[in-house]
Parts: C-alpha cells; structure tokens; sequence
C-alpha cells in the first residue's frame, strides 16, 4: 500500500533509538526514505550528525540525545516527537547493550547495564509512545530482538536473556493493543555487519579466519548489511504489515535454517 508519490509512510512519524550507527541509523535513512518524519535517538552525539544527513538528502529527521537507562527521558522523547514530526506512528526499540562472557563471571554492573537499557528501556519507550499512537488510531512498534532470543550463545547469556525478554514483552503488548490498531512485533537478526561484529572480530587472533568460520554457517554466505535489516523494519512499519502483530521476523540469511554447514555427500 503506497501513497501517490509511492512513499510508503508519508506523514508518518517515528522514532528510532540507538540511530546513532548501524541498524538504528539504517533504519532511520530507510523510514524518511519512504517519507516518514524521524526522532533519531542516541546516547551518542553522533545521533545529531545522522538526523542532518537525511535533512541534507530531503528527508524529514530530528537528532536527539538521551540515555536510554534512565526512565526520566521517555516522556521527553515521545513530546519531542509531537512537537517536532507532529505525530508518533512508529516506535523502533533498537538500542542495546551487549556484553560478553561466562553467567558466573556477569557482574552486577554488567546486569544492570543490559536489563536498563535492553529491556526496561525498550518497555518504558514504548509505554511512553503508546499513547501518542492511540491518538492516532493505531501505530507500529518493532523491537529489535536477536536470533540470540531464540537460541543460545555460550558467550552472551545475560545478553540472550534480555533478548528472550523482549519477544515475550511484544507478545504482550501484542496482545492487549491489537484491538486499538497497534501493532507490536519483533525482528531477530543474526550477524549484521555493524560496529558491534566489526569489533568483535577485529579483537580475534586472525580476524579474516574467525569471520570465515562464522559466516560458513550463513546459507545466503555473508553477514546481513544493516540496510537488509532497516529494510524489513520499514516493512513491519507499513501497511503492508497491516495484518502482522506478535511475531519475529528471523532476518539471519538461512542461518537457523542449517543445522550443520558441511559439504554436499
Ligand atoms: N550487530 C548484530 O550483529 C546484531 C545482531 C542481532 C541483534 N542486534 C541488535 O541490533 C540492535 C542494534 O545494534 P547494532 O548492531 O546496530 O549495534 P551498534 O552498537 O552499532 O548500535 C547500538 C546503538 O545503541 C546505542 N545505545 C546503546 N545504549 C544506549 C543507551 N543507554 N541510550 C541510548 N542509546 C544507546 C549506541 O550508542 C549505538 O549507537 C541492538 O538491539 C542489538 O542488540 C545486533
């Protein structure tokens, strides 16, 4: 369903967390590409440097500095929508923080980082954004979640856990705000080539052999770009997801399809 100049979210407005790089600021390019007008939120600065290029390339986008772990900015940041795109249609909670190691070695720093912001943080955004939605009878929320909520990593499990907690909060919300045309779903990406895995794999011993070994797991052979990912939130933003609500869209390139990546017999 596309309006007469093909945007598919003309007038829409939305609000993006974590914008400041990777996915969320994919996301926040690919949703003022379609015409809607964008809350780009971060704790980092670089947010604002995000929100002027989409102005500069004719969109519509407004930078916005917050830390997401302290419950005082939801309200702001729902207000500052209103004020400054005139309406909240989409709600995406994508910031998160990761933190690797063993559950016996997680301190209580590491738990209280991840649950702030990972799940407490992406349930009092939309809480906040929830009634803006009402106004306007109905909206979108898409959580990004991970395939780390549906299976594990014996690296990341607080991370797994506050991934795990988010499918089943967009299963609840999903559930009591359908009758008010709000949509609530998540997306499950495996490895999306952002700061995050670049990282990761540049602390490896032989970087070029440790990425290899990943992506031999990936049936489509490569990491998903972040605009992939931007491309199906757009999509579950829409109307054409206007029959979508309580699922995870698995955006992993095959990967939890494959359950050995050996040669063929
Ligand atoms: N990269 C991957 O492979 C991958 C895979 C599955 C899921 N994810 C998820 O995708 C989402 C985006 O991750 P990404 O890969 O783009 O990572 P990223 O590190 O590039 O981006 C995360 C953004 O969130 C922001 N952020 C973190 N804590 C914040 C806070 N307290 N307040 C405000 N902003 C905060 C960071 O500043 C950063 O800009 C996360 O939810 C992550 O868990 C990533």
């Amino acid at each position: 369903m596309r309006n007469e100049d093909g945007m598919r979210l003309r007038d829409k407005g939305a609000i993006v967390t974590g914008a400041a790089r990777g996915i969320g600021q994919a996301t926040a390019e690919r949703l003022a590409e379609d015409g809607a007008a964008v809350l780009c939120v971060d704790r980092d600065e670089e947010v604002l440097d995000v929100a002027r290029a989409i102005v500069d390339a004719g969109g519509r986008a407004v930078g916005h500095v917050a830390d997401l772990g302290d419950p005082r900015v939801h309200a702001e940041i729902t207000q500052r929508a209103i004020n400054e795109l005139g309406a909240v249609d989409v709600y995406h909670a994508n910031a998160a923080v990761q933190r690797m190691g063993a559950l016996e070695t997680a301190s209580d720093d590491d738990w209280a980082a991840m649950l702030a912001v990972n799940v407490r943080g992406t349930a009092q955004g939309i809480a906040a954004a929830l009634p803006a939605m009402r106004i306007r009878g109905g909206g979108a929320v898409i959580v990004t979640a991970s395939v780390l909520g549906l299976v594990g990593d014996r690296n990341l499990p607080v991370y797994g856990s506050t991934k795990g907690a988010v499918r089943a909060l967009a299963r609840a919300l999903a559930a009591r705000h359908g009758a008010e045309n709000i949509r609530v779903n998540t997306i499950c990406p495996g490895d999306v080539e952002t700061r995050l895995v670049t990282e990761f794999f540049d602390s490896q011993p032989d970087p070029a052999a440790a990425r290899a070994e990943i992506v031999q797991h990936y049936p489509l052979g490569r990491f998903a770009t972040p605009r992939d990912v931007a491309n199906v939130v757009a999509f579950l933003a829409s109307d054409d997801a206007a029959y979508l609500t309580g699922i995870d869209i698995v955006v992993d390139g095959g990967l939890m399809a494959q359950a050995y990546p050996v040669v063929d017999a």
